[in-house]
């Protein structure tokens, strides 16, 4: 078995000799998790296919789901890219460093894990610290997953790499929460007008704001998403909290009535019941459950993205039977949001 190491690091400043031991061990084919602004990546030498392979047996991750490959510097495209169209380079200098991954066509010297066999990569560069140095002091490019087992909640703090990861990596580089709390967009620059594969922390907005037109997902069973996202459990189940899980959508006071309703009944028979709410109704749910946690106000969207993973792990290891969570709108965030509530519950949703 392998022995994990953990150590703290300042995100604004971090130490660059402990970096460098990180990145050493990143050379010599082993696994390290680090911040990044969205949530926590497991990172491994991304041209290394045995380096890769370990990503995967850490992770429990399927083979058919790609990884995205995070490079500290806009220059370092070409090493995996294959071709940089014109969109991409105004992308670029709008979102990165951030949370914006493009699908591009790869190189082919990239191993066919990251890509999964596709002929195509994710590729981005996070807007931290910690990762940039870190990606730069390695002299490679990093394949970097959400650093959970696969199906969990992706982590946002060192915590919970420490619950997924114990023992099953090299080291975990503290640099407390991440800031954004969801994932990096995925966008397809290999279709016109370019596609989200995965809705995340720069929104449909902002990329038509800068780009024009851009599609939307496409639902499972038409085709195209990125491998990893399964619309309503039917590929891989995701971000799910390990407990039954139903979203409640509809007209706000319905969804309130809804709730208490269904909840209520689980109580009833004596099932130790969770509520997710905004902190507006929190009230409202005052004996229909036995937890109730707020993760924001609902006008607040960029504050209910970064609890929301947080919270579904505090609600998982709170000893209750069931959850039921308040959906939100679709605007900006709200995309990202509830596409990573609806995942959870994978498939269990309520229309008030
Ligand atoms: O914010 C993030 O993106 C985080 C941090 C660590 O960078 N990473 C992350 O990685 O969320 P992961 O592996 O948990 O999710 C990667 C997503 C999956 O849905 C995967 O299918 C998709 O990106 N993806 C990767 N390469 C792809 C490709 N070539 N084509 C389509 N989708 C791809
Ligand atoms: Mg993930």
């Amino acid at each position: 078995m392998k022995r994990t190491e953990i150590i703290k690091i300042d995100p604004d400043n971090p130490d660059i000799h402990e970096i460098k031991r990180a990145a050493a061990i990143i050379k010599n084919k082993g696994l390290v998790a680090f911040p990044t602004e969205t949530v926590y990546g497991l990172g491994a030498d991304g041209l290394c296919a045995d380096a890769v392979d370990k990503i995967f047996l850490a992770k429990d991750r399927p083979k058919g789901n790609p990884l995205i490959l995070h490079i500290a510097s806009p220059d370092d495209m070409p090493q995996v890219a294959k071709e940089i169209p014109p969109i991409a380079k105004k992308l670029i200098q709008t979102f990165w460093p951030g949370p914006l991954t493009l699908v591009l066509p790869k190189k082919p010297h990239v191993p066919y894990q990251v890509s999964a066999g596709l002929p195509t990569i994710g590729l981005r560069m996070p807007d931290n610290i910690i990762a940039l140095t870190l990606i730069a002091e390695t002299g490679t490019i990093l394949a970097a997953p959400s650093a959970n087992i696969s199906g969990r909640p992706s982590p946002t703090n060192a915590k919970h790499v420490v619950d997924d990861m114990w023992n099953k990596i090299d080291l975990i580089l503290d640099g407390g929460s991440t800031s954004l709390g969801v994932e990096s967009t995925v966008l397809d620059l290999t279709e016109d007008p370019p596609r989200i594969l995965r809705p995340g922390s720069v929104t449909y907005e902002d990329l038509t704001d800068v780009v024009g037109e851009v599609q939307k997902p496409l639902g499972g069973q038409e085709g195209k998403l990125s491998p990893g996202q399964s619309y309503q459990g039917l590929k891989y189940t995701h971000y799910s909290p390990g407990i039954p899980f139903f979203l409640v959508e509809g007209e706000p006071q319905a969804v309130i009535r809804r709730i208490q309703k269904e909840a209520g009944k689980y109580r009833d028979r004596a099932e130790k019941t969770g509520i997710m709410s905004s902190e507006e109704n929190k009230e409202q749910y005052h004996g229909y459950a036995d937890i109730v946690k707020s993760l924001g106000p609902k006008g607040d969207m960029t504050q209910i993205a970064a609890n929301l993973y947080r919270v579904l792990r505090d609600f998982e290891t709170s000893g209750i039977h069931i959850l039921f969570a308040e959906g939100y709108s679709e605007a900006g965030l709200g995309f990202a949001v509830m596409n990573r509530l609806r995942e959870a519950t994978k498939g269990h949703i309520i229309y008030a």
